[in-house]
């Protein structure tokens, strides 16, 4: 779909394959057609007092949410999806789940929830008073019965390939799809964080393969991909490297400068990135010398004791 004439545009026209506007998302709303998207993904500001953020009061915070959400409602395609994509609202020590209170926003404009996808990551801030967070959601929703999923080409590896019917009209045939099985609702992607391929000095990307699983299960090629509150551009990378159309909003200037250099770099194939259903990284698999436990020694028949836990009368891994 793209040809060697690259070109980002500023305003919406249905004619263009890459938008990025430089400013508020509603301005570049107000200028869309009806009907037009057929995914809307984010992750909106969270109210935490982000460098791109004023903090605000819960209830004039989802105000501006639901102006957005009410734009986004109205350009969505019938057969579409959007997918908002949150973590908490912490306020003195107490956090409230964003989509808990997103939820009724998007219920009352008259979409359906098809799934509360649990993002799960293994790094991020360690909390001293409460369990350290790993897990954001995506609430998925639909504008009607009659929208697109694409399963097949989601598809992650099956648990046991090799297993067959034991009875039944299909006895002795492998009973697994050899596709792969469905990913479900429990998605386990690295965060992207310092050593991440992906990292840039935005402190809250998307990674790309996060959003390549929706585009390709939520749209068909051509199809209209966009992102109110677009970062550095992941979600029009994801699109575009599928042949979708991509359009984003950013406001402030160094993401929107970020995010075309980026755009770019996905389009002449110079942008690394993080491959989908890539295994997470395991340290102890990868021998990293640091997964040793320093205070640990092996004693001769290979078992691991407590340095000097004789002396201190302490249990051993032994005992
Ligand atoms: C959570 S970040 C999204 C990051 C993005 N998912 C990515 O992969 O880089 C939210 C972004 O929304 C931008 N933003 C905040 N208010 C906005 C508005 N009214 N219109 C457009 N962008 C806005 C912020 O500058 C920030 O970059």
């Amino acid at each position: 779909m793209f040809d060697q004439t690259y070109k980002i545009a500023d305003k919406f026209n249905v004619s263009e394959k890459i938008i990025l506007h430089s400013g508020d998302c509603l301005e570049f709303l107000n200028q869309c057609p009806d009907i037009i998207f057929k995914l809307i993904v984010t992750s909106p500001p969270y109210n935490i007092g982000k460098e791109y953020e004023k903090k605000l009061d819960l209830p004039v915070y989802l105000e501006q949410q639901k102006q957005v959400i009410r734009e986004c409602v109205r350009t969505l395609s019938p057969q579409g999806s959007i997918c908002w994509q949150v973590g908490n609202y912490v306020n003195n020590g107490s956090i409230i789940p964003l989509d808990t209170v997103l939820y009724p926003i998007f219920a009352e404009l008259g979409l359906q929830l098809r799934n509360r996808i649990i993002w799960h990551f293994e790094h991020g801030l360690h909390c001293t008073s409460r369990f350290s967070g790993r897990y954001e959601t995506i609430l998925w929703f639909t504008k009607s019965d009659n929208y697109t999923f694409n399963l097949d080409p989601v598809r992650v590896p099956q648990k046991y390939p090799g297993k067959k019917y034991f009875k039944g009209p299909k006895v002795g045939q492998y009973s697994g799809n050899p596709l792969g099985k469905n990913p479900g609702d429990l998605w386990i992607i690295p965060n992207v964080k310092s050593n991440h391929i992906e990292k840039t000095e935005h402190p809250c990307q998307f990674p790309v393969e996060l959003i390549e699983r929706l585009v390709l299960a939520l749209t068909d090629e051509e199809d209209w991909v966009f992102d109110p509150f677009l970062g550095t551009g992941t979600s029009i990378i994801a699109a575009i490297r599928h042949n979708r159309r991509g359009a984003g909003a950013e406001i402030v200037p160094k993401y929107i400068t970020l995010a075309k250099n980026r755009i770019m770099q996905s389009l002449n194939g110079t942008l690394k990135t993080r491959p989908m259903n890539k295994p997470v990284y395991d340290p102890i698999k990868a021998g990293n010398s640091q997964t040793n436990i320093p205070w640990l020694e092996k004693t001769e028949d290979g078992q691991m004791s407590i340095f000097d836990s004789s002396n201190r009368g302490e249990r051993t891994t032994k005992s």
